[in-house]
């Protein structure tokens, strides 16, 4: 069985981050083959503090309970889909620190972007494939790109008090890429599981 995670990459009251990755969650859930198994995992169910760890997360010595908790999480699975928006042209800080919390837990598994902002997410989809690098990471070439103008339905309340999400509406051209990176994801995640092996013996 190859495990696949979708990760909500922000935590903030009212983030939109949570619907897209509801989306992406449900269309893998949906689409992918019978040996291929999806899970949500939300960062706000971790409460991850500013990392506190008094060693590198590369030596694997772990010292709380946070951390032990959110490491047999991510350890568990095979690759990662990265629901991401961008804060001030990058990733936002939840998702940075919680990445920088493990580190073999992330290696030689794959990873796929799904952005948002509104600019689309572009940004911090860079400088996740910079992160991404250091960490062993493959990250695949497709991504999906989602407008917080387009992509979003707002009604006047929303409009009213800008601080509230709106009901996604992805335009229906971004299944096609949600399809093709999640495929490339699950792809890449089989054979980096015999890379995993390659390397232990
Ligand atoms: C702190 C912060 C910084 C932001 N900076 C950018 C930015 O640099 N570029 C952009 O396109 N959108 C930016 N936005 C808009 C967000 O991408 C948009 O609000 C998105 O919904 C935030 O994700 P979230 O709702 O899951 O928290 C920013 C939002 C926040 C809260």
């Amino acid at each position: 069985m190859t495990k696949i995670a979708v990760i909500v990459g922000s935590t903030r009251q009212h983030r939109r981050g949570r619907q897209v990755a509801e989306w992406v969650y449900e269309y893998g859930r949906t689409h992918s083959p019978v040996e291929v198994d999806f899970d949500l995992i939300d960062l706000a169910d971790y409460s991850l503090p500013v990392l506190d760890e008094p060693y590198p997360a590369a030596w694997g010595i772990y010292q709380n309970d946070h951390t032990r908790r959110w490491a047999e999480s991510i350890a568990a699975y095979d690759g990662y889909v990265f629901v991401i928006a961008e804060y001030n042209h990058g990733v936002p800080g939840a998702l940075k620190n919680a990445i920088d919390y493990l580190y073999d837990e992330w290696t030689n598994k794959s990873a796929g972007f799904v952005s948002y902002g509104a600019d689309g997410g572009v940004r911090a989809v860079e400088q996740m494939r910079t992160i991404s690098a250091e960490l062993g990471l493959a990250d695949v070439r497709e991504q999906v790109v989602l407008s917080t103008f387009t992509d979003f339905d707002y009604t006047e309340s929303d409009l009213a008090h800008p601080a509230t999400a709106g009901d996604f509406a992805p335009e229906a051209r971004h299944v096609d890429d949600l399809s093709a990176t999640l495929h490339s994801v699950v792809v890449w995640a089989e054979a980096m599981a015999s890379v995993r092996v390659s390397i232990s013996v």
